[in-house]
């Protein structure tokens, strides 16, 4: 499939099977996800593959949607503070969350190209995930993608509504 309509066919999943993702599956998306680039090269992302029920249970208590409950899988990318790259010409901006969002988009895309759904999910408590995950206070949850085969019964592909290029875009 070409870039676009992989782009184009994505969407957030809400509805998952629960049948189990294959761990060869799992690490063809880790592995798109480590391929992604990062200010500096410095690669300050953690992934955290969930699929302990015990920790799962604690993971959907982060972010208490029904719909979460059903994936059978939990990816949860963090950002490591002490590794991300800082600018350093004028306001010491840190560029860990920019690092972070582009490898976990690698995890949407590629997800979808194999054939799996995932969601962005940003809306979640960190204290709770960090107590579960045991992160130190360097490492900070990013976003949880829960992964799955998608339930196309109870799934809905969404409009893709988008503002046009116009309304977005200056060409100066
Ligand atoms: C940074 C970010 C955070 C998001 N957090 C949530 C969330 O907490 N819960 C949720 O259901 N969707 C969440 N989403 C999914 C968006 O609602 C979704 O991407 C958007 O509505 C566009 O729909 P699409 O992904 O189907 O194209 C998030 C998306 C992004 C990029």
């Amino acid at each position: 499939m070409k870039l676009k309509e992989l782009i184009e066919s994505r969407y957030s999943v809400r509805a998952y099977l629960p049948r189990p993702v294959e761990e060869e599956k799992i690490n063809y998306i880790l592995e798109c996800a480590r391929m992604a680039p990062s200010a500096c090269n410095l690669q300050p992302w953690r992934f955290y593959v969930v699929r302990s029920q015990d920790v799962m249970k604690k993971i959907q208590e982060s972010y208490n949607r029904e719909w979460f409950k059903t994936a059978p899988t939990h990816i949860v990318v963090c950002k490591d503070s002490t590794v991300s790259w800082k600018r350093t010409t004028s306001d010491n901006k840190d560029f860990g969350d920019v690092d972070a969002a582009i490898a976990a988009e690698h995890i949407c895309l590629s997800a979808a190209e194999i054939g799996l759904g995932t969601c962005w999910v940003c809306n979640f408590n960190p204290a709770i995930l960090s107590e579960v995950l045991d992160l130190s206070t360097n490492i900070e949850p990013i976003a949880i993608f829960p992964l799955g085969y998608i339930d196309e019964e109870k799934s809905f592909v969404p409009d893709k509504k988008r503002s046009s290029l116009s309304e977005i875009t200056k060409w100066i």
